[in-house]
């Protein structure tokens, strides 16, 4: 049991037991609660399922309840909302919105696309429902390398908008893709000076990188891949040391998994430039929910996502292909 001693920004009755009262409005609506590997620790516990961008939208398009709470940002519950649009979808904080999709605006990614007439292009999961809707195919980075291998050899490819995950599937394909040149915002902090130093400290440490990283960090990885792919290569192996490039939410889910391993967050480059009392390497996006606003939005079924109706049907074949060819 969590008790809040002091919630009144939110106007919630002080000494409010917030789990309880989630899990008694869960019931009461119907609500499936949808959390990524990057939310806070007490709102993955609650979660009825906790995964990857992958996981969380087969979750979302198989659900049967009639609400959907995605705790992850906006790309993530638009997902959810283009593939029920029956259905309402709440996400607890509006402006939790991704630095991949803010850096590839739909009339640019338009004009990138009209350059390369001839181009299947197949867009990352982390973009707006409108990039979604102007492309062919989305994917995410555990089923990326499977899509590029159902294109035929002669199909030029157009990969956007992260260009790092863009050149390690180069790398592991054998591709030539045209990139577009966005970035994470949170990957990309990744120090590589720093990494190296980490590693002489622990010599038997097993590095463990999101593809999201820079070549010069994903080079000295003993693994590569979604955060799932990253849970699980550390519940299997026989290491009991890693070093974890990802966003650092992850590692509640990888402590609760791998009992008695260390694991240890990747340095950064840049220090904790979210300010003061900011983690180093936390997404600061995916860190505006938290489980007040998941307790309020449940409350007052709000903020929900809605979407043009013309727009939602001209995402949802790409996603649909997506499902289709993971
Ligand atoms: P995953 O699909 O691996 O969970 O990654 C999502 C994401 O936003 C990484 O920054
Ligand atoms: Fe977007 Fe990076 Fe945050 Fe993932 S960690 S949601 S890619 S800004």
């Amino acid at each position: 049991m969590a008790v809040l001693p002091q919630t009144l920004n939110l106007g919630l009755p002080a000494g409010i037991d917030i789990e309880k009262e989630i899990t008694r409005l869960k019931r009461e609506m119907n609500a499936v609660i949808l959390a990524h590997f990057y939310q806070e620790g007490r709102i993955q516990d609650l979660a009825d399922f906790v995964g990857d961008s992958l996981q969380l939208s087969q979750q979302a398009a198989a659900t049967s309840a009639d609400v959907i709470v995605f705790c992850g940002v906006l790309f993530m519950a638009e997902t959810a909302k283009i593939l029920n649009p029956g259905k309402l979808v709440l996400l607890p904080d509006l402006a939790a919105g991704c630095s991949l999709a803010d850096g590839c605006p739909a009339d640019e990614f338009a004009a990138f696309r009209a350059r390369y007439p001839d181009h299947v292009s197949i867009t990352y999961i982390n973009c707006s429902a409108a990039v979604k809707a102007l492309s062919d195919i989305i994917c995410t980075s555990s089923n990326a390398e499977k899509i590029i291998g159902q294109i035929p050899p002669e199909q030029p490819i157009l990969f956007a908008p992260d260009q790092h995950l863009g050149r390690f599937l180069m790398r592991k394909t054998g591709r030539e893709m045209t990139l577009w040149t966005g970035s994470c915002m949170v990957h990309e902090q990744f120090s590589e000076r720093k990494l190296l130093e980490m590693k002489e400290a622990h010599p038997l440490a097993k590095v463990l990188a999101h593809p999201e990283c820079r070549e010069a960090v994903l080079r000295h990885a003993d693994y590569i891949g979604s955060t799932t792919g990253i849970l699980k290569t550390a519940r299997e192996s026989a290491g009991t040391e890693f070093i974890v490039a990802t966003e650092t939410g992850i590692l509640h889910q990888m402590q609760k998994e791998c009992p008695g391993k260390t694991l240890i967050p990747a340095p950064n480059d840049g220090g904790c430039q979210w300010g003061e009392g900011g983690a180093c390497s936390e997404c600061p996006h995916m860190k505006l929910n938290t489980i007040e606003k998941l307790y309020v939005s449940m409350r007052d079924r709000t903020p929900e996502i809605q979407l043009d109706e013309d727009l939602r049907r001209r995402a949802l074949r790409p996603i649909e292909r997506m499902l289709e060819m993971s």
